[in-house]
């Protein structure tokens, strides 16, 4: 404890001054005795160890005050800065050297602790464009991946109906011409040939749409207007009994430019998703067709949106409707083959098609057809 005291400033300064006060008040001693050799001894040395005690006194509270303590307000302050405490300033009004200390190391502290904040917030920010792009990249993979499965689905079912074509097309020719051969009396056959006829021409059309799939012909592309073409679609779907009890409710933006497609393709894909829109409404309900532009960065699209009132689409369902014959219609009614087509023809237009339902709350069905940059758009 003793040793500490005497390390301390404020220590060293009280020996120092009480040296130099007890040489000074010798000094003086010696010299008043000299002169006046009739004064005793004693009487000298109690007045001057008085006046020497108490002048020494007051030097040490005015040092203290003056640099001890303020100093230690310094050291407290590097002791919080140290410990990581940025929000500490150091109370010193003063306008000496210390106060200019004490000033200067306030004014560094509030910068340090701006470059702290700053730095926090980069951290984040930067945290949270990491954590935004990690989701896209998975979505991008996601994506990849099913577009992969569609494309090898797609190639696969191809192959296959390829192969079928012929045969099929054979059985058809000759249970045409074996029709014509057996006698009208025998009715029975007759029959159950009209069925195998039947069946054969059912496969044949799976088969067709199959290859219309992959078709490897050039579509025949044209800057076409989508409004117009989905004007043409309604005019000849709205005087079909399946949509009867179906409203349109049809939102052109009439400012969208013209897109280079296959007028035909792009027709089927639109019919494919009333057919199926009707479908799932069981025939009554709403239709909504949309069109509008949209800019996905560096791209700009125009962007066809039909949404039904129907049931949705089940979430564990979602994944499989663009795979080549997935269907929950009845056997006889679905092929599972429309929205797989549609998926092949808007692929090749490169452009987008996707889903957005939830279920019990109706499906809407977006296609994205690229604006090619011309002097005009
Ligand atoms: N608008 C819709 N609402 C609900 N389900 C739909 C809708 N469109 C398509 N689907 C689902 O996607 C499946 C596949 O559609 P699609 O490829 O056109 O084949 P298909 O119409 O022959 O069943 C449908 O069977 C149906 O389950
Ligand atoms: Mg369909």
């Amino acid at each position: 404890m003793q040793k500490k005291s005497l390390n301390s400033l404020t220590g060293k300064l009280i020996l120092a001054i009480g040296a130099m006060m007890l040489i000074v008040g010798l000094v003086f001693a010696y010299v008043f005795i000299k002169q006046n050799p009739d004064i005793k001894l004693g009487v000298v040395l109690f007045y001057g160890g008085f006046f020497v005690i108490t002048i020494s006194f007051l030097l040490c509270i005015i040092l203290y005050n003056l640099v001890t303590k303020p100093l230690s307000f310094l050291v407290d302050g590097m002791n919080k800065l140290s410990q990581g405490d940025m929000d500490y300033r150091i109370n010193l009004k003063t306008k000496d050297e210390i106060g200019m200390l004490a000033n200067s190391f306030n004014l560094m502290v509030e910068e340090l602790r701006q470059y702290r904040d700053k730095m926090e917030n980069w951290t984040k920010s930067l945290e949270e464009e990491v954590q935004k792009k990690t989701a896209e990249i998975v979505k991008a993979q996601e994506q990849l991946i099913n577009a992969e499965k569609l494309a090898s689905l797609g190639r696969m079912a191809a192959g296959v109906a390829h192969e079928l074509n012929s045969p099929l097309t054979g059985i058809v020719t000759f249970a045409h011409l074996m029709m014509k051969r057996i006698p009208p009396e025998n009715t029975q056959d007759a029959e159950d040939l009209k069925v195998i006829i039947d069946q054969a021409e059912r496969c044949s059309k799976i088969v067709r749409g199959l290859l219309g799939f992959s078709r490897k012909t050039a579509s025949e592309k044209a800057d076409i207007d989508i409004n117009t073409l989905i004007e043409n679609i309604l005019s000849m779907v709205r005087n079909q009994a399946k949509f009867y009890n179906i409203v349109f409710d049809v939102q052109l933006d009439k400012t969208i430019p013209a897109v280079s497609v296959d007028p035909n393709q792009i027709q089927q894909v639109f019919l494919n998703l009333l057919i199926n829109a009707a479908d799932a409404m069981e025939e009554k309900g709403k239709i909504t067709i949309a069109s509008r532009m949209i800019t996905d960065g560096d791209s700009r699209f125009v962007e066809i949106e039909f949404t039904d009132t129907g049931p949705g689409i089940p979430e564990d369902i979602k994944g499989r409707i663009f795979e080549p014959f997935f269907t929950t219609k009845p056997a006889g009614k679905g092929t599972g083959l429309g929205l797989a087509v549609s998926y092949g023809i808007i692929k090749k237009h490169d452009g987008q098609i996707f889903v957005k339902s939830e279920q019990g709350r109706g499906a809407s069905f977006f296609i994205r057809l690229p604006v090619v940059k011309t002097d005009r758009n």
